[in-house]
C-alpha cells in the first residue's frame, strides 16, 4: 500500500510525533509499504517532499491510498485531521472524528465513561456552579488540568490547601479555557494497549516507574525519566481487569485502530481509569509499543495491522453509506 505518513502538526506535542512518524515510516517500509511522508508544519501547512501539499476533496492525498496521523494533541488527536480525512474520502489509521475528540476532552471522556459505570476519581469542571467546594470534598493533592491537551502540559498537582488551586486553574487555563479538577488516583501508574476495531485486543499492561514525583514532562520525554515495567507489579486480578477495562474504555469511545488505556492501580488492588489516549507516542520504543511487543506483536507488525484495520473500518462504513 502507498501510505501517507502525517507528522508533526499544530500542536505543543510537535517534536513528539515526528520522532513517532519517523519510527511508523520505518516499521512500514519493513512490512513492505510504500511511504509518503508528510510533515505538518507548526503554522498548519502540510508539506511533502518540502512542497506544500494541495488538498482537494477530490484529489485526495497525493497517490496515498490510506493515511496514518501520527499527531498528537489538538488538530491531530482531537478529529480534526479526522474530519479533514473524511473530506478527503481517504482511509486513515486509528480513530475515527467522535472518538478522537471525545477522547482527548478528559471532562467529556470522564463523563462518559461515568454513564458507563467505569470506575475513576471524582473529577469537576473550574468554574461550574459549586466546582470549590466539590474540591473540598476530594482531599490532597488535586490535579488541576487543561481539558484539551497532553504531555502533561499545563497540569499542576495542588498540595496546599487554599493556596495553589487559583494558580494552578491559571496556568491550565493559558492552555484551554476548559480545565478540569480531578482528586488523587494515587498508587501506581499502569497502561494498557489496545488494538483493533470492532473486537479489540489488549496488551499486557505495563507499570510507568518514574524518578520524578509525577509522570511529567520531563519524566516523559527525557532519557532514563521513566522506566517501563512489563508485566505490571500488580495482582492476576487486577492484570485481568486492567485490559478488561482497558476494552471496555476503548468501545465506550467507539475507537478504531489503536488506543492506550491509562490506569490509577491502588495498593488495595482497586483499578481506576486515568484517560485514554487515542494516537499516543509511536515510535517503536514507546510505551505504545513496547506493550505489544511483550505480547508478541513486533513493530513492524503493529503498523502492517494498522493499515489493515483502517481499510476494513473504510469498506465497513462505506457499507452503511446510503
Ligand atoms: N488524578 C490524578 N491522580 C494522580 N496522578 C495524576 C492524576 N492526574 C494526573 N496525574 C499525573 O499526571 C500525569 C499526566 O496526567 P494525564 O491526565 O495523564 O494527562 P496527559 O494527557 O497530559 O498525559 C499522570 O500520568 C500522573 O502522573
Ligand atoms: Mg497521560
Amino acid at each position: 500500500m502507498r501510505v501517507a505518513v502525517l507528522s508533526g502538526g499544530r500542536s505543543s506535542e510537535h517534536d513528539v510525533s515526528l520522532s513517532s512518524g519517523g519510527s511508523v515510516a520505518d516499521g512500514l517500509r519493513e512490512a513492505g509499504h510504500e511511504v509518503i511522508p508528510i510533515l505538518i508544519e507548526r503554522d498548519g501547512r502540510w508539506l511533502a517532499d518540502g512542497d506544500e501539499v494541495e488538498l482537494r476533496a477530490s484529489g485526495g492525498l497525493l497517490d496515498a491510498e490510506v493515511a496514518f496521523p501520527v499527531l498528537h494533541g489538538p488538530f491531530g488527536e482531537d478529529g480534526t485531521v479526522q474530519g479533514m480525512l473524511e473530506c478527503l474520502d481517504l482511509p486513515y489509521v486509528g480513530p475515527g472524528v467522535l472518538a478522537a475528540s471525545l477522547a482527548i476532552d478528559k471532562l467529556i471522556f470522564k463523563r462518559l465513561i461515568a454513564f458507563h459505570g467505569i470506575p475513576q476519581v471524582d473529577f469537576c469542571e473550574a468554574g461550574a456552579d459549586g466546582w470549590r467546594d466539590q474540591v473540598a470534598a476530594m482531599g490532597l493533592p488535586v490535579w488541576v488540568k487543561p481539558a484539551r491537551l497532553g504531555s502533561s502540559v499545563g497540569i499542576s498537582k495542588v498540595t496546599s490547601p487554599e493556596r495553589g488551586l487559583g494558580e494552578a486553574v491559571e496556568v491550565a487555563a493559558r492552555h484551554d479555557p476548559r480545565v478540569i479538577v480531578e482528586a488523587d488516583g494515587g498508587g501506581r501508574e499502569v497502561e494498557c494497549s489496545v488494538l483493533g476495531n470492532d473486537r479489540p485486543i489488549a496488551s499486557p499492561p505495563g507499570e510507568i516507574v518514574t524518578h520524578a514525583d509525577w509522570y511529567d514532562y520531563e519524566a516523559k520525554y527525557s532519557d532514563g525519566g521513566m522506566d517501563l515495567v512489563v508485566p505490571a507489579r500488580i495482582g492476576d486480578e487486577q492484570i485481568a481487569r486492567v485490559r478488561e477495562l482497558a476494552v471496555r474504555v476503548f468501545t465506550a469511545i467507539g475507537g478504531s485502530g489503536l488506543a492506550r488505556c491509562d490506569f490509577f492501580v491502588r495498593d488495595d488492588g482497586e483499578v481506576l481509569v486515568n484517560e485514554i489516549n487515542t494516537i499516543p507516542g509511536f515510535t517503536s520504543t514507546s510505551v505504545f509499543a513496547k506493550l505489544f511487543e511483550a505480547g508478541g506483536i513486533p513493530y513492524p507488525e503493529l503498523c502492517d495491522r494498522l493499515v489493515r484495520l483502517a481499510l476494513e473500518r473504510y469498506e465497513a462504513e462505506r457499507a452503511h453509506r446510503f
